[in-house]
């Protein structure tokens, strides 16, 4: 989904083309007409072949039947409707699918051929695909699923478990299991239909539709975000789930989402945690502005993937949810979906913002100050391997590095010294509204800061966040 504004006329050689007709489009003299294969890249250098180019999706419904097979696998049998629109004239276009194997696809209605090798599903419709025209795609795919593992080898994307499956995808895992434009900057709008063993429990992001129903042994459950969301912000986790439901004063609909299996003081811990979720959400409001989305909540998921993510509207957290962490995947909704990365380079404006968010909640309820939180960050010694790390550009296994947190959460206090408070908290609120739905980089971060301070900031996000020293002067 393109943040522009684009025009929705479909020209009648375009309809003609939809309804299957044959427009002699190669012959056209139109100049733009000409068809040509979509691109296989987004661009991101971390990632040289995730994403594609040339087309923007608008929407994802993905049918899932899914059943638990061992401790470390299962099977997933699938249909994934997808539309976009063309933003060229296409002879075919990608999507990203690793692992599971494509059984037939659809363009219109009308059978495509595909080829699908090293997570590549190039689909080359019977009809080129007219610039501007909407399109749906129908994939139908499954196989078993595992354990996949990130470039750092952390467990992620359909991370099947003994009860079900937990579902965190950043920063590429959504090809785990669905045909996907894996592009921050291609977000869309979601629906689930998630098909489970009857007694099993599947949550995504948003909202349920309707009651769960329940055929020859099969529970159905219904989930809809209607917000656009990057594709690593998708969850369809499975387990034995108990649900409870919970309104803000503004009747927010927080809907938790916790694990029979969890031990009894996790659940002691996760529950506390999760009941301060309405007043999180209130805090951060009053700082960071309205909350985005129009459902909050959590996924306590009894796994062993060892760590949460802010999963949009609904966070995954892996056996508990403490309560620094549920502060910090709330502040995400923020910071990181409702603007996300342009670039996975950009990951600082996630992790510190969330990390620095998390600091404030603590404050606010009584612990360390940020100021004493930031000066114990800027106390590690000069020699630290810490400082190496370059914030604004860690490189696709340092996404995660300890610097992208708590050195982006120190840059953050640090540029409120440098423009003041007022600014500073003009600015906060400033970066998710002026890019909501949408995306940003280190270089329209700045861009915001300098505006809005009216100050050159060049020298000081040099020595922050693209220098891999401490900084001392800037
Ligand atoms: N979810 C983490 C966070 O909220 C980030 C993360 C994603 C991560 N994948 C990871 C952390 C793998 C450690 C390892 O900050
Ligand atoms: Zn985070």
């Amino acid at each position: 989904m393109s943040t522009l504004r684009r025009t929705t006329i479909v020209t009648a050689a375009a309809c003609l083309a939809l309804a299957g007709g044959t427009v002699a489009v190669a012959a056209s003299p139109v100049t733009g007409l000409h068809p040509t294969p979509g691109g296989t890249w987004a661009g991101d250098p971390y990632f040289p072949a995730l994403g594609a180019t040339g087309y923007d999706a608008l929407t994802y419904h993905l049918d899932l039947d899914y059943e638990p097979v061992d401790a470390s696998s299962g099977t997933l049998d699938a249909t994934s409707t997808m539309t976009f629109r063309a933003t060229k004239t296409l002879s075919s276009f990608n999507l990203d699918l690793r692992g599971l194997e494509v059984s037939s696809v659809r363009v219109n209605g009308l059978r495509a051929t595909f080829t699908h090798v090293d997570g590549e599903l190039i689909v080359t419709p019977r009809l080129p695909l007219l610039a501007r025209l909407p399109v749906v795609v129908t994939v139908e795919y499954g196989g078993t699923t595992g354990r996949p593992r990130d470039i750092e080898d952390s467990l992620y994307g359909w991370v099947s478990t003994a009860d079900g499956a937990m579902v965190v995808n950043e920063p590429d895992g959504a090809p785990t299991w669905f045909p996907v434009n894996d592009d921050p900057n291609d977000k869309a709008i979601y629906t689930f239909r998630i098909t489970v063993p009857e007694g099993k429990t599947a949550v995504a992001n948003g909202l349920p539709i309707g009651q769960p129903r329940t055929r020859d042994g099969k529970t159905t459950f219904r989930w809809f975000e209607p917000s656009p969301m990057a594709s690593y912000l998708t969850t369809a986790s499975i387990g034995d789930f108990d649900i409870t439901t919970t309104r803000t004063e503004d009747g927010l609909p927080i809907i938790d989402a916790i694990d029979r299996d969890v031990t009894a003081a996790n659940r002691t811990t996760s529950e506390a945690s999760l009941a301060k979720q309405a007043d999180m959400i209130a805090f951060f409001s009053e700082h960071f502005g309205p909350y985005p989305f129009t459902s909050a909540g959590a996924i306590v998921d009894d796994d062993t993937v060892g760590y949460a993510l802010e999963t949009q509207s609904r966070a995954v957290y892996s056996r508990v949810a403490s309560e620094g962490t549920v502060a910090h995947e709330i502040a995400h909704q923020w910071y990181g979906n409702t603007v996300s990365p342009h670039r996975w380079a950009d990951i600082w404006l996630n992790e510190g913002f969330a990390t620095y968010a998390a600091w404030m909640w603590g404050e606010h309820t009584g612990g360390q100050t940020v100021e004493a939180r930031a000066a114990a960050v800027y106390a590690t010694p000069a020699t630290s391997p810490f400082w190496s790390t370059v914030v604004a550009d860690p490189g696709a296994t340092g996404l995660f590095a300890s610097a992208v947190y708590s050195r982006g959460a120190l840059t953050l206090h640090e540029l409120q010294q440098e423009i003041g408070e007022d600014d500073f908290a003009a600015l906060l609120k400033a970066w998710p509204k002026e890019r909501r739905n949408a995306t940003g980089s280190t270089s329209d971060f700045i861009a915001l800061a300098e505006r809005i301070s009216g100050q050159d900031l060049g020298a000081f996000f040099d020595a922050w966040v693209y220098t891999g020293t401490k900084p001392t002067t800037w």
